[in-house]
Order: C-alpha cells, then structure tokens, then sequence
C-alpha cells in the first residue's frame, strides 16, 4: 500500500505540473485531495492494515498531502503571475488608448464673481463671508425691518425655525461686520442667498455681492464715484451709468444703479423693455438706525452700501437670457466661458 500512496504522488505532481489554469488546478485538487478524492480514499484504508504498520503509513500519507498541497499553490501563484501580462484574460486590453480627462474650469459664476471682488479689491475693499444660515436679526431687524415691516415680503423667505432662516440677501453681512469691526471699513461680501422663487429669472438659491464703506466723512459723492468706477471697469468706460431714487430699509436715501442698455445701446429692446436701462444694484447711504443697531454713532459716521446679483452681472456680460442654464449642469453651456 505504501507503494501505492508514492505512485500516487507522482502521478499527481505530474498532473499539477503539466496544469494550465487555475480551473485545472482546482479539479486536481478535488481529484486527490476532496472527500472522496484518491489520496483521501487510500488514507480511509489505514485500518485495513496490520497496526503495527498503521503509524509509518500514517505519517507518509500526511506527507504526501502536505507537498501535494504546495505544489497546487506554487502552481496556482506560476499561472496567475504569468496571467497578470495576458490581458484578455482580464478583459483589459493596455494597448487602447485612454480616455483623456476633462479639464475643469471655473464656473462662469465664479468667474464673474472674483471679478467684482477684484475690482473692489483695487479700491481697498476687503473681502468678508459670513453665514448663509443666518439669524433674523442680521438678516432682518437690525437692517431696519422689524418683524411687522412689509418690506420683509419684498424676499419670500426659507425659515428654518422662527428666528432663523436662510438669508435672502447678503445684507446680512454688514451688520456681522460692523459688530465686530469699528469704522472705517471697506468690505465686499460674496456668498449665496436663497428665496422661494422661480423662474427664468429667478432660481431659489443665487449669489450675491454685498458691499459697505464706513467712516467718518463718506458722502454721497465716494457712493457715486465707486460705483460709477465699478461699472466702467466691469462694463467699460463708455456705458452710461444712473442713480435712480428707490426704496430700501436700510439706506436712506436709497437708489437703484442702471446701465445703458449692453443689447440695444439704449435704443430700446425686449432685454431692457424698450426703456434703453438695465437695473444692476441696489444701493444707499447706511440708515442711521442701522448704525445705531450695531453700535456706531450716526453723528460721527456715514456710509453707503450696495448689493447686486451675481447671476445678473454675468447674464449681461456674456447676453445669457436664461438665468437657468448657470445651474443646469449642460458642459456644452458651461464650457463656453
Ligand atoms: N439687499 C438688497 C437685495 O437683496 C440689495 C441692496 C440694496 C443691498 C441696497 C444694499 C443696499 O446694501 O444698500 O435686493
């Protein structure tokens, strides 16, 4: 019987060496060493034997087993580092070209964005953000709309609970600042804003820049001069620029900023309602009541403030007539900025 267990093995290692796949591995493996495998068999007649040759042949047939055993998983490595350059045998094929990654770019809202921070930067306004989740008081109150004033239903607001909502505009940020900050000051406030609106020229969340300079002799001619400026650096020179009386809680006086038709030159069309104006920020001299929420003396300080539309600038830029397509996620619209 012993010779027997050594014809086996030779036959076996025989078999393994001459395998060609792992699936031919895996049959010999069943074939000698599974429950009803031949070494397994032969080992079952251990009892047929006279005892005192049981323990020798015991000890062969473990053996056996053992190299068995290595020999199937040096083959097994062999075939499957020999299979890691056989492409097909991994469905990959490294021949192929590959496929080239996009190069992102910046969102023509960003880009429009650093722009107007950028231009203000040139005249020594620096850069602020603060929440987007915002409490009643900066975003409402203390911009001089307590809770009964109908100027709150001008932003149809997200409220997140009673006394905290999504800010509906970027205002938010100047009384932030202000409490924080004393005067002078020169901040420009990027960042989003949320209404529950929409439409083709309204999306529920959009972006803002919100803009205030304090000190103590500031008038209404550095209000017109820096945004004038701003316009012709946006717009250039030759754009025609008007201050036109408006209403807003918080500035006093308050005006709408407008720009000469960029489609028609003023003659008149349907971007501009066939009035030759294009409205691109609201704006003010800083309310007194809002300085004395934050503290500053309305004697001692004055100030303007703006804020404009993010979406709108770029919409006029570039004549986009959908404020939609910012967000549709279309490559072939974002790519051309
Ligand atoms: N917060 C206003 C809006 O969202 C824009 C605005 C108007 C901001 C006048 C100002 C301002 O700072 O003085 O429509």
């Amino acid at each position: 019987m012993q010779q027997e267990l050594i014809d086996l093995k030779n036959q076996a290692l025989a078999e393994v060496s001459d395998a060609q796949s792992e699936d031919a591995l895996e049959q010999l493996s069943t074939r000698y060493l599974g429950r009803k495998g031949l070494l397994t068999g032969l080992l079952r007649k251990t009892g047929t034997l006279p005892p005192e040759e049981r323990p020798a042949f015991g000890q062969l047939a473990n053996q056996v087993k053992k190299e068995l055993e290595q020999a199937l998983s040096q083959a097994s490595e062999r075939l499957s580092s020999a299979g890691r350059g056989t492409a097909s045998r991994r469905g990959v094929d490294p021949t192929l070209p590959g496929i080239r990654p996009r190069r992102g770019r910046l969102h023509p809202i960003t880009q429009t964005e650093r722009l107007i921070l950028e231009v203000f930067n040139r005249m020594g306004f620096q850069v602020v953000e603060t929440p987007e989740v915002e409490l009643d008081w900066y975003c409402f109150e203390a911009l001089n709309m307590p809770p009964d004033h109908p100027a709150r239903d001008m932003q149809d607001t997200f409220y997140i609970s009673d006394q905290v909502v999504l800010r509906t505009h970027t205002s938010s940020a100047q009384i932030r600042t202000m409490e924080k900050e004393k005067p002078p000051l020169r901040i420009v406030c990027p960042g989003k804003a949320f209404r529950r609106d929409s439409d083709a020229t309204h999306t529920p969340m959009f972006h803002q820049v919100e803009g205030l300079m304090v000190g103590e002799d500031i008038t209404f001619a550095e209000y017109k001069g820096v945004l004038i400026n701003f316009v012709h650096q946006i717009f250039g020179p030759e754009v025609p620029v008007r201050f036109r009386p408006s209403f807003f809680p918080f500035t006093e006086p308050s005006a709408e900023v407008d720009i000469g038709c960029v489609v028609c030159k003023g003659d008149g069309c349907r971007v501009c309602s066939h009035t030759g104006w294009l409205e691109i920020l609201g704006s003010g001299m800083v309310d007194p009541n809002v300085f004395k929420n934050v503290g500053y003396d309305p004697d001692k300080v004055t100030g303007f403030a703006f804020g404009m539309g993010i979406e709108r600038i770029a919409m006029l830029r570039w004549g986009i007539d959908d404020l939609r397509m910012f967000y549709d996620n279309d490559l072939r619209f974002i790519r051309q900025f």
